[in-house]
C-alpha cells in the first residue's frame, strides 16, 4: 500500500521497514538496546515495545559518552494548535533520557515554521500556541535547570546568525529533492530547515566546545536532520545523533494521530465528555456482532483502541499481553475495552491538566534567554 511521510504530512499506512530504508536510518537492534540498558539500568517501555524503532549514530553517541563526553538532548514542537497525545510520545521518552543521563534539553518551538507553512495561521496565533504547548512540556516534569525552551520568533537574535551559516551551505535543489518543494513554495519555507538545524549545535556554540547531540523525535522529522548532518561537520560541529518513534494512531482506521483530524485525536486540553465521545466513536478491530466477537475474537493489530493501551495507557507488558489475548479469544468486548480506556485517558488528562495549570507559574524558568 502506498504511503507518504514528510515532516508536514503523513498519509496512508506506513510500512516502517520500508521507510527506514528509504530514509537511510538504522534499526534499533537488541544489541544496541542492551548497550543503552547498561547505562540506564532498565529499558523504557517505548524501547522494549519498539515504539522507538530506529536511530542515527547512536553507537557513536554512546562511545563518546563512555569516553566521558556527555551529550545534550534536543527536540521540539511546531505550535500550530494544542498538543495531542501523539506529540507526548517523544517528549515522555526525552524526559526519561534527561533523568537517566542528567542531560540538558534544548526544546525548540517553531512558531516561525507553523506561520510559514500554514496559510491560515498568523504569527501571533502560532506564538501563542508555543506558550500553550510549553505548558505541556513543563507538565511532563522536565527539570527547570536543565531545560531550555527556545521560541523561534523570540530568539531570532541567537538563531539567525547560525541559521544563515547553515543556509549558505544548503541549496534549493537539495531541499527541493528532500522535501518536494515547488517553485510556488514561499521562500521562508525553503529556508526553514536551516532554523531547525540550529539547536543541534547551539550548545556547542554557547559553550565554545563541541558537544554531542541526541535528538529524539517522530520519524517524520528525520529529513530535516538528514540534511543537517551533511552540513554541520562543514561548520566544524558534530553530526547530531537521533532516535525515532513510530506514530501514535488516530481513532480512525490506519492513520497517524493528527491535529488536522480533531475528532480522531485526543488533545491534552480535551474535556472528559469530549474524550468519552471520541473514544466511543473510534474504529476498533472488533467483529460486527457480540456473538461473532465471542466466537471469533477481535483483531488488536488493526485496533486503535488497543494501540492506545500499547502506546501510553498500559505500561505493564504482562497486562498488555493479557488484554491482547482476551481480545483475540473473544473474552473482551470492544465496549468494555473502550470504557476502561476512557477511564484511563481521563485520569491521565486530569493529572496532566493540573500540572499544566501549575506550569503557568514556572514558564519563565524554562525559556531560553541570551
Ligand atoms: P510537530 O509539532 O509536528 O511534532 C512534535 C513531535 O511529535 C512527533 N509526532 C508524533 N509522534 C508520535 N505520534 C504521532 N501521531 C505524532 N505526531 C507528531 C513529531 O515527530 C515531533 O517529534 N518541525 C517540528 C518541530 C521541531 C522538532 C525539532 C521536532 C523543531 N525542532 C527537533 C523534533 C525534533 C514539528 O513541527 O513537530
Amino acid at each position: 500500500m502506498a504511503f507518504r511521510v514528510t515532516p508536514w504530512e503523513v498519509e496512508g499506512d506506513v510500512d516502517y521497514q520500508k521507510l527506514m530504508k528509504e530514509f537511510g536510518v538504522k534499526p534499533l537492534t537488541k544489541k544496541l538496546l542492551q548497550r543503552i540498558k547498561a547505562h540506564t539500568g532498565e529499558l523504557h517501555y517505548m524501547l522494549r515495545r519498539g515504539i522507538f524503532i530506529s536511530h542515527r549514530d547512536l553507537n557513536w553517541l554512546l562511545d563518546e559518552y563512555e569516553k566521558g563526553n556527555k551529550f545534550f538532548l534536543y527536540t521540539g514542537r511546531g505550535p500550530s494548535g494544542h498538543t495531542h497525545l501523539g506529540h507526548l510520545i517523544p517528549w515522555i521518552f526525552t524526559k526519561w533520557l534527561q533523568d537517566k543521563f542528567k542531560a540538558e534539553l534544548y526544546f525548540q518551538m517553531t512558531d516561525d515554521e507553523k506561520f510559514l507553512f500554514n496559510q491560515k495561521l498568523s504569527l501571533k496565533q502560532a506564538n501563542s500556541f508555543a506558550y500553550e504547548n510549553a505548558l505541556d512540556v513543563i507538565a511532563l516534569g522536565f527539570k527547570p535547570g536543565l531545560t531550555k525552551i527556545i521560541i523561534d520568533s523570540e530568539c531570532a537574535g541567537v538563531l539567525y546568525p547560525l541559521a544563515i551559516k547553515v543556509a549558505k551551505r544548503l541549496t534549493f535543489s537539495v531541499v527541493k529533492a528532500v522535501f518536494g518543494f515547488k517553485n510556488s513554495t514561499n521562500v521562508g519555507s525553503i529556508f526553514f530547515t536551516s532554523v531547525q538545524a540550529v539547536p543541534a549545535f547551539l550548545p556547542s556554540v554557547l559553550k565554545g566546545k563541541n558537544i554531542p547531540c541526541l535528538i529524539p523525535h517522530g520519524i517524520d522529522q528525520d529529513p530535516h536532520f538528514r540534511v543537517s548532518r551533511d552540513i554541520l561537520p562543514k561548520l566544524g560541529y558534530y553530526k547530531p545523533a537521533s532516535i525515532h518513534n513510530i506514530f501514535f494512531p488516530s481513532l480512525k482506521q490506519g492513520n497517524k494521530m493528527s491535529a488536522s483530524l480533531p475528532d480522531t485525536a485526543i488533545f491534552t486540553t480535551d474535556t472528559p465528555e469530549l474524550v468519552k465521545r471520541k473514544i466511543w466513536n473510534a474504529f476498533t478491530g472488533g467483529r460486527e456482532s457480540i456473538e461473532q466477537q465471542r466466537r471469533l475474537g477481535g483483531n488488536p493489530e488493526i485496533c486503535p483502541v488497543f494501540k492506545y493501551y500499547f502506546f501510553l495507557f498500559e505500561r505493564d507488558d504482562a497486562k498488555l499481553e493479557e488484554r491482547r489475548q482476551a481480545c483475540m479469544q473473544g473474552k473482551l468486548l470492544c465496549g468494555e475495552c473502550k470504557q476502561e480506556l476512557i477511564k484511563r485517558v481521563n485520569a491521565f488528562l486530569e493529572e496532566h491538566q493540573k500540572k499544566r495549570k501549575q506550569a503557568k507559574g514556572s514558564i519563565k524558568k524554562y525559556l531560553f534567554k541570551r
